[in-house]
Protein backbone atom coordinates (compact mmCIF):
# COMPACT_ATOMS: atom_id res chain seq x y z
CA UNK A 1 0.00 0.00 0.00
CA UNK A 2 2.63 2.28 0.45
CA UNK A 3 5.49 2.08 -1.76
CA UNK A 4 9.11 3.81 -1.55
CA UNK A 5 8.59 5.87 -5.15
CA UNK A 6 4.86 7.19 -2.71
CA UNK A 7 7.31 8.05 -0.23
CA UNK A 8 9.61 9.95 -2.08
CA UNK A 9 6.86 11.93 -4.09
CA UNK A 10 5.57 12.89 -0.56
CA UNK A 11 8.20 14.82 -0.03
CA UNK A 12 7.50 16.91 -2.43
CA UNK A 13 3.75 17.54 -1.60
CA UNK A 14 2.61 20.66 -0.97
CA UNK A 15 0.38 21.57 1.72
CA UNK A 16 -1.61 24.38 2.18
CA UNK A 17 -2.76 26.23 5.34
CA UNK A 18 -6.21 25.21 5.49
CA UNK A 19 -5.54 21.15 4.74
CA UNK A 20 -6.28 19.75 7.66
CA UNK A 21 -4.73 16.73 8.60
CA UNK A 22 -5.91 13.81 10.84
CA UNK A 23 -3.43 11.69 12.47
CA UNK A 24 -3.62 8.28 14.12
CA UNK A 25 -2.25 5.17 14.41
CA UNK A 26 -4.23 2.46 12.20
CA UNK A 27 -6.98 0.95 14.03
CA UNK A 28 -7.45 3.89 16.06
CA UNK A 29 -10.90 5.69 14.47
CA UNK A 30 -9.60 7.63 11.78
CA UNK A 31 -12.71 6.44 9.68
CA UNK A 32 -14.39 7.64 12.62
CA UNK A 33 -13.00 11.07 12.69
CA UNK A 34 -11.95 11.68 8.88
CA UNK A 35 -16.65 11.27 8.57
CA UNK A 36 -16.97 13.55 10.93
CA UNK A 37 -14.64 16.58 9.91
CA UNK A 38 -15.94 15.67 6.39
CA UNK A 39 -19.41 16.45 7.82
CA UNK A 40 -18.39 19.84 9.73
CA UNK A 41 -16.81 20.64 6.32
CA UNK A 42 -19.94 20.32 4.55
CA UNK A 43 -21.98 22.10 7.19
CA UNK A 44 -19.73 24.90 6.72
CA UNK A 45 -18.94 25.00 3.10
CA UNK A 46 -21.69 22.88 1.25
CA UNK A 47 -18.29 21.14 -0.36
CA UNK A 48 -19.02 16.74 0.04
CA UNK A 49 -16.20 14.72 0.70
CA UNK A 50 -15.92 12.12 -1.83
CA UNK A 51 -14.04 9.12 -0.25
CA UNK A 52 -10.87 8.76 -2.73
CA UNK A 53 -9.49 5.39 -3.39
CA UNK A 54 -6.47 5.64 -1.22
CA UNK A 55 -7.78 8.30 1.90
CA UNK A 56 -4.56 8.08 3.46
CA UNK A 57 -1.72 10.31 2.21
CA UNK A 58 1.18 7.72 2.38
CA UNK A 59 -1.14 5.19 0.42
CA UNK A 60 -1.52 5.04 -3.19
CA UNK A 61 0.50 6.04 -6.45
CA UNK A 62 3.38 8.73 -6.73
CA UNK A 63 1.04 10.77 -8.57
CA UNK A 64 -1.78 11.63 -6.60
CA UNK A 65 -0.06 14.38 -5.16
CA UNK A 66 -0.03 15.63 -8.44
CA UNK A 67 -4.18 15.03 -8.36
CA UNK A 68 -4.77 16.53 -4.90
CA UNK A 69 -3.43 19.95 -6.30
CA UNK A 70 -7.18 19.76 -8.02
CA UNK A 71 -8.76 19.12 -4.84
CA UNK A 72 -11.44 21.63 -3.30
CA UNK A 73 -10.41 23.41 0.07
CA UNK A 74 -10.30 22.63 2.72
CA UNK A 75 -8.59 18.93 2.39
CA UNK A 76 -8.54 15.91 4.43
CA UNK A 77 -5.30 14.15 4.93
CA UNK A 78 -5.70 11.37 6.87
CA UNK A 79 -2.31 9.92 7.86
CA UNK A 80 -0.66 7.27 9.91
CA UNK A 81 2.49 8.71 10.27
CA UNK A 82 4.62 9.57 12.82
CA UNK A 83 5.16 13.87 13.27
CA UNK A 84 8.62 13.59 12.42
CA UNK A 85 8.25 11.82 9.01
CA UNK A 86 5.08 14.46 7.51
CA UNK A 87 5.78 16.63 4.77
CA UNK A 88 7.62 19.57 5.87
CA UNK A 89 5.09 21.89 3.90
CA UNK A 90 2.49 20.68 6.74
CA UNK A 91 4.41 23.01 9.26
CA UNK A 92 5.63 25.54 6.75
CA UNK A 93 1.45 26.69 6.21
CA UNK A 94 0.95 25.52 9.45
CA UNK A 95 -1.94 23.48 8.51
CA UNK A 96 -4.19 22.42 11.88
CA UNK A 97 -3.59 18.87 12.91
CA UNK A 98 -6.00 16.69 14.99
CA UNK A 99 -4.11 14.04 16.40
CA UNK A 100 -6.87 10.46 17.33
CA UNK A 101 -5.55 8.40 20.18
CA UNK A 102 -6.65 4.92 21.49
CA UNK A 103 -6.26 2.27 24.14
CA UNK A 104 -3.24 0.11 22.46
CA UNK A 105 -5.15 -2.80 23.93
CA UNK A 106 -8.59 -2.16 21.97
CA UNK A 107 -6.16 -1.00 19.38
CA UNK A 108 -4.45 -4.13 18.94
CA UNK A 109 -7.38 -6.35 19.00
CA UNK A 110 -8.67 -3.87 16.06
CA UNK A 111 -5.99 -4.85 14.09
CA UNK A 112 -6.00 -8.39 14.94
CA UNK A 113 -9.29 -8.83 13.75
CA UNK A 114 -8.82 -6.80 10.62
CA UNK A 115 -6.18 -8.72 9.93
CA UNK A 116 -7.70 -11.89 10.13
CA UNK A 117 -11.14 -10.88 8.47
CA UNK A 118 -10.48 -9.13 5.40
CA UNK A 119 -9.90 -11.52 2.87
CA UNK A 120 -6.91 -9.70 0.67
CA UNK A 121 -4.56 -8.87 3.67
CA UNK A 122 -2.14 -11.23 5.57
CA UNK A 123 -3.97 -13.13 8.54
CA UNK A 124 -1.92 -14.20 11.47
CA UNK A 125 -2.19 -17.78 12.92
CA UNK A 126 -3.41 -16.95 16.16
CA UNK A 127 -3.79 -13.77 18.67
CA UNK A 128 -0.82 -14.74 20.97
CA UNK A 129 0.86 -14.43 17.44
CA UNK A 130 -0.21 -11.24 16.53
CA UNK A 131 -0.05 -9.96 19.97
CA UNK A 132 4.06 -10.90 20.03
CA UNK A 133 4.01 -9.64 16.34
CA UNK A 134 2.40 -6.09 18.34
CA UNK A 135 4.57 -5.82 20.90
CA UNK A 136 7.90 -6.09 18.88
CA UNK A 137 6.10 -3.16 16.50
CA UNK A 138 6.40 -5.64 13.73
CA UNK A 139 2.66 -5.03 11.88
CA UNK A 140 2.08 -2.72 9.23
CA UNK A 141 2.66 1.09 10.07
CA UNK A 142 5.36 -0.34 13.30
CA UNK A 143 5.20 0.36 16.97
CA UNK A 144 1.86 1.85 18.44
CA UNK A 145 4.45 3.08 20.91
CA UNK A 146 7.65 4.65 18.76
CA UNK A 147 4.20 6.37 16.73
CA UNK A 148 2.74 7.57 20.30
CA UNK A 149 6.33 8.91 21.54
CA UNK A 150 7.04 10.54 18.79
CA UNK A 151 3.69 12.57 18.75
CA UNK A 152 3.84 13.00 22.39
CA UNK A 153 6.31 16.17 21.30
CA UNK A 154 4.44 17.74 19.31
CA UNK A 155 0.81 17.00 21.50
CA UNK A 156 0.71 20.16 23.20
CA UNK A 157 1.53 22.25 19.69
CA UNK A 158 -0.57 25.28 19.43
CA UNK A 159 -1.59 23.51 15.89
CA UNK A 160 -2.40 20.30 17.13
CA UNK A 161 -5.89 18.97 18.69
CA UNK A 162 -5.88 15.61 20.50
CA UNK A 163 -8.77 13.60 20.25
CA UNK A 164 -9.44 10.05 22.05
CA UNK A 165 -11.74 7.62 21.02
CA UNK A 166 -13.07 6.87 24.40
CA UNK A 167 -14.07 10.32 25.27
CA UNK A 168 -15.94 10.65 21.12
CA UNK A 169 -17.52 6.80 22.60
CA UNK A 170 -18.31 8.50 26.08
CA UNK A 171 -19.73 12.01 24.43
CA UNK A 172 -19.97 12.49 21.20
CA UNK A 173 -21.76 15.76 20.82
CA UNK A 174 -18.97 17.35 22.89
CA UNK A 175 -15.79 15.76 20.60
CA UNK A 176 -17.52 16.94 17.49
CA UNK A 177 -17.91 20.22 19.53
CA UNK A 178 -14.50 20.58 20.26
CA UNK A 179 -13.40 19.33 16.91
CA UNK A 180 -15.61 22.52 15.62
CA UNK A 181 -14.24 25.20 17.78
CA UNK A 182 -10.50 23.72 16.98
CA UNK A 183 -10.99 24.27 13.07
CA UNK A 184 -12.62 27.61 13.50
CA UNK A 185 -15.84 26.25 12.28
CA UNK A 186 -19.47 28.61 13.67
CA UNK A 187 -22.42 26.19 13.48
CA UNK A 188 -25.13 25.89 15.53
CA UNK A 189 -26.22 23.40 18.57
CA UNK A 190 -28.74 21.72 16.03
CA UNK A 191 -26.36 21.15 13.74
CA UNK A 192 -24.03 19.67 15.93
CA UNK A 193 -26.36 17.55 17.31
CA UNK A 194 -27.52 16.23 13.76
CA UNK A 195 -23.82 15.48 13.07
CA UNK A 196 -23.19 13.29 16.15
CA UNK A 197 -26.68 11.11 14.95
CA UNK A 198 -24.74 10.88 11.69
CA UNK A 199 -21.70 9.85 13.38
CA UNK A 200 -22.59 6.94 15.74
CA UNK A 201 -21.21 3.35 15.04
CA UNK A 202 -24.99 2.09 14.57
CA UNK A 203 -25.16 5.24 11.72
CA UNK A 204 -21.95 4.84 9.90
CA UNK A 205 -22.02 1.03 9.82
CA UNK A 206 -25.17 0.86 8.49
CA UNK A 207 -23.82 3.32 5.55
CA UNK A 208 -20.39 1.24 5.35
CA UNK A 209 -21.37 -0.39 2.12
CA UNK A 210 -21.91 2.32 -0.02
CA UNK A 211 -18.94 4.67 2.03
CA UNK A 212 -16.23 1.72 2.16
CA UNK A 213 -17.27 -0.72 -0.47
CA UNK A 214 -17.00 -4.58 0.39
CA UNK A 215 -14.43 -3.56 3.11
CA UNK A 216 -16.80 -1.87 4.91
CA UNK A 217 -18.15 -4.58 7.54
CA UNK A 218 -14.92 -5.10 8.19
CA UNK A 219 -13.76 -1.77 8.96
CA UNK A 220 -16.75 -0.93 11.44
CA UNK A 221 -16.28 -4.09 12.92
CA UNK A 222 -18.05 -3.02 16.88
CA UNK A 223 -16.58 0.02 17.55
CA UNK A 224 -16.81 -0.16 21.39
CA UNK A 225 -14.50 0.08 24.77
CA UNK A 226 -12.66 -2.89 26.43
CA UNK A 227 -13.32 -5.36 23.51
CA UNK A 228 -9.74 -6.40 24.51
CA UNK A 229 -11.29 -8.19 27.72
CA UNK A 230 -12.37 -10.64 25.10
CA UNK A 231 -8.85 -12.11 23.73
CA UNK A 232 -6.24 -10.57 25.85
CA UNK A 233 -4.33 -13.10 28.74
CA UNK A 234 -3.68 -11.84 31.72
CA UNK A 235 0.03 -12.27 31.04
CA UNK A 236 -0.56 -10.08 28.32
CA UNK A 237 -2.15 -7.42 29.72
CA UNK A 238 0.53 -7.25 32.08
CA UNK A 239 3.38 -6.92 29.44
CA UNK A 240 1.09 -4.65 27.42
CA UNK A 241 0.75 -2.25 31.22
CA UNK A 242 4.66 -2.43 31.34
CA UNK A 243 5.44 -1.65 27.76
CA UNK A 244 2.98 1.70 28.78
CA UNK A 245 4.76 2.74 32.16
CA UNK A 246 8.36 2.04 30.13
CA UNK A 247 7.08 4.46 26.92
CA UNK A 248 4.82 6.97 28.16
CA UNK A 249 4.48 7.13 31.72
CA UNK A 250 5.25 10.83 33.33
CA UNK A 251 4.24 11.90 29.28
CA UNK A 252 1.95 14.27 28.77
CA UNK A 253 -0.09 11.75 26.25
CA UNK A 254 0.24 9.28 28.54
CA UNK A 255 -1.74 11.39 31.37
CA UNK A 256 -4.32 12.17 28.36
CA UNK A 257 -4.71 8.45 27.34
CA UNK A 258 -7.64 6.55 29.25
CA UNK A 259 -5.46 3.20 29.79
S1 LIG B 1 -8.01 1.84 9.75
O1 LIG B 1 -8.09 0.55 9.03
O2 LIG B 1 -6.71 1.98 10.42
O3 LIG B 1 -8.31 2.97 8.89
O4 LIG B 1 -9.13 1.74 10.89
P1 LIG B 1 -9.72 2.94 11.77
O5 LIG B 1 -10.82 3.59 11.02
O6 LIG B 1 -8.62 3.80 12.26
O7 LIG B 1 -10.30 2.17 13.03
C1 LIG B 1 -11.31 1.21 12.92
C2 LIG B 1 -11.95 1.08 14.29
O8 LIG B 1 -12.73 2.24 14.58
C3 LIG B 1 -14.08 1.83 14.89
N1 LIG B 1 -15.06 2.83 14.50
C4 LIG B 1 -15.94 3.38 15.35
N2 LIG B 1 -16.11 3.23 16.68
C5 LIG B 1 -17.12 3.93 17.25
N3 LIG B 1 -17.95 4.75 16.58
C6 LIG B 1 -17.81 4.94 15.24
N4 LIG B 1 -18.63 5.74 14.58
C7 LIG B 1 -16.76 4.23 14.57
N5 LIG B 1 -16.33 4.18 13.30
C8 LIG B 1 -15.30 3.33 13.27
C9 LIG B 1 -14.22 0.55 14.09
O9 LIG B 1 -15.36 -0.18 14.48
C10 LIG B 1 -12.90 -0.13 14.36
O10 LIG B 1 -12.81 -0.63 15.69
P2 LIG B 1 -13.22 -2.13 16.09
O11 LIG B 1 -12.85 -2.25 17.54
O12 LIG B 1 -12.46 -3.06 15.23
O13 LIG B 1 -14.70 -2.23 15.88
Amino acid sequence: MCTSETFQALDTFEARSDDIVLASYPKCGSNWLLHIVSELIFAVSKIKYNYPEFPVLECGDPEKYQRMKQFSSPRILATHLHYDKLPGSIFENNAKILVLFRNPKDTAVSFFHFHNDVPDIPSYGSWDEFFRQFMKGQVSWGSYFDFAINWNKHIDDANVKFILYEDLKENLTSGVKQIAEFLGFSLTEEQIETISTRSTFQAMRAKSQETHGAVGRFLFRKGEVGDWKNLFRETQSQAMDEKFQECLAGTSLGAKLKY
